[in-house]
């Protein structure tokens, strides 16, 4: 398939959401949702060869391949297995071979050797995907009310979880090329801006500001309106004491004035662990990024690009973003002054949908001089959404009440709440429908191949 191929799915997409609004039934509804996010994983993957598809670079990279299968495993697992009469898996092995972690579902072949496994081959893989398919549109063919009422939530959890996976293969792929000395394109969309991005890495945008709230009580998760895991609820009451927030993510210009200022070597910002782990890994700079006579260099899913000064800082872990924040005078926001914060932006910006695959540049003027038109301008939070995922200062913790559903589904979240940190607002490879502003992210502090980035915070002066 070729890269254009993901213009014709996400524009497919925009037909088939009007027609949702245009009377379809229920059945349709879903049917439709499922064979579009579907193919959009394929169209992720064209472009990609069955070699690039294999490789496991890290333990906590997974090859396309299996992205590919354990979506669709999902499915099987959980919708066919249960709700079709008469399914029979069949490879039985797949069950062993693409469970990730799901205990209650049975036993799982090791995460850190998914890359040692040649069969099925990538071409197998899209066969079982496609299988799979045609059982789920047979079963959705001409389902009961009742039965649809049983299966329609976990078909809908099972299409986002495949879009959780659309973004672990960007990144994990991301991560794959990265260790290629040939830099391999994944697409080339943004070497077209790659002249722009040169000029721009002499062009610093203007700095950011602080916006300040107010003491409050708030309500805190998801509001019950469409679909949320589980672990955004119980919806609750929640103090939010005074704060101010940046309106915009740090940028790549910002963080090199950290490193110039000898901040991976400056024990004063950093975590004992944090601190541990610079040490211990020898971080200087982000991730993917290569310094070449005297300049900084980026690895992207567009190949090797000059940093561009003026783009949101991505691919850092919660050391490093807790480090910047500590050494800019501010700290990192928590995920319910962010959540607050949230409630008045749009959940639009730079989401997949746009095949940019790496965070936007700040425009150079926000926050410069203000309009007498637009004076709103001069105070707004920009990027909330997209480009990167924000770091909050927050404990990855069940809220108030949460209990995790009885069975395999319940081990979706709820067994993650330990030594993680909460992530908000989606990246340049979320969807869209992906993201809401209760949505609750989660990695260890020492993660750094998501786009992760930062946005500060501060105490009332
Ligand atoms: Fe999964």
């Amino acid at each position: 398939m070729s890269a254009t191929s993901l213009e014709t799915a996400s524009t497919t997409a925009a037909a088939e959401e009007s027609r949702f609004r245009m009377g379809q039934s229920r059945t349709e509804r879903v049917r439709d949702r499922f064979r579009q996010i579907r193919k959009f994983t394929n169209a992720l993957c064209g472009g990609l060869e069955p070699e690039d598809c294999v490789v496991q670079s890290m333990p906590d990279v997974s090859p396309t391949k299996w992205h590919l299968a354990h979506t669709t495993w999902f499915f099987e697992t959980f919708i066919l297995k249960k709700f079709l009469p008469g399914y029979r898996p069949e490879i039985p092995e797949y069950a062993y071979l693409f469970n990730s972690y799901y205990n209650a579902a049975g036993d799982m072949h090791r995460r850190d050797l998914r890359g040692l496994i040649s069969r099925p081959t990538v071409s197998e893989a899209q066969r079982y995907r496609a299988s799979i398919d045609s059982h789920v549109d047979e079963l959705l063919s001409d389902p009961d009310e009742n039965l649809l009422d049983e299966i329609e939530a976990i078909l809908v959890l099972g299409i986002h979880h495949e879009q959780q996976h659309q973004e672990l293969l960007i990144t994990d792929i991301k991560h794959v090329f990265a260790q290629n000395p040939l830099y391999p394109v994944f697409r080339a969309g943004r070497a077209r801006h790659s002249v722009r991005a040169e000029e721009r890495t002499a062009t610093e945008c203007r700095p950011y500001q602080f916006i300040d709230f107010e003491e409050t009580v708030t309500a805190i998760g998801h509001d019950g309106d469409g679909f949320a895991y589980d672990n955004e609820g119980p919806r609750h009451q929640a103090l939010v004491p005074a704060f101010s927030l940046a309106t915009r993510p740090v940028t790549n210009g910002e963080y090199i004035a950290f490193i110039e200022d000898n901040g991976y070597s400056r024990p004063e910002f950093w975590l004992s662990l944090g601190w541990m782990t610079v040490n211990e890994q020898r971080w200087n700079a982000p991730l993917y990024w290569i310094k070449r006579d005297g300049v900084w260099w980026n690895f992207t899913l567009s190949g090797l690009c000059p940093v561009d000064q003026s783009e949101p800082v991505t691919h850092l872990s919660y050391f490093e973003a807790d480090a910047y924040a500590n050494w800019a005078g501010a700290r990192l926001p928590t995920e319910f002054e962010w959540e607050r914060a949230a409630l008045s932006c749009p959940i639009e910006g730079n989401f997949v949908e746009t095949e940019l695959f790496h965070p936007a540049a700040v425009a150079p003027n926000a926050f410069g001089a203000v309009s007498a038109e637009r004076p709103e301008q001069h105070r707004q939070l920009l990027q909330m959404f997209g480009d990167v995922w924000e770091w909050t200062r927050s404990a990855y913790s069940p809220y108030p009440g949460y209990r995790a559903a009885p069975g395999a589904l319940g081990e979706y979240n709820g067994k993650f709440m330990c030594n993680q940190f909460v992530l908000r607002g989606g990246s340049c490879a979320t969807s869209s429908s992906h993201i809401r502003r209760s949505y609750r992210n989660f990695f260890q502090p020492e993660k750094r191949w998501q786009f992760t980035g930062i946005r500060l915070a501060r105490d009332p002066e």
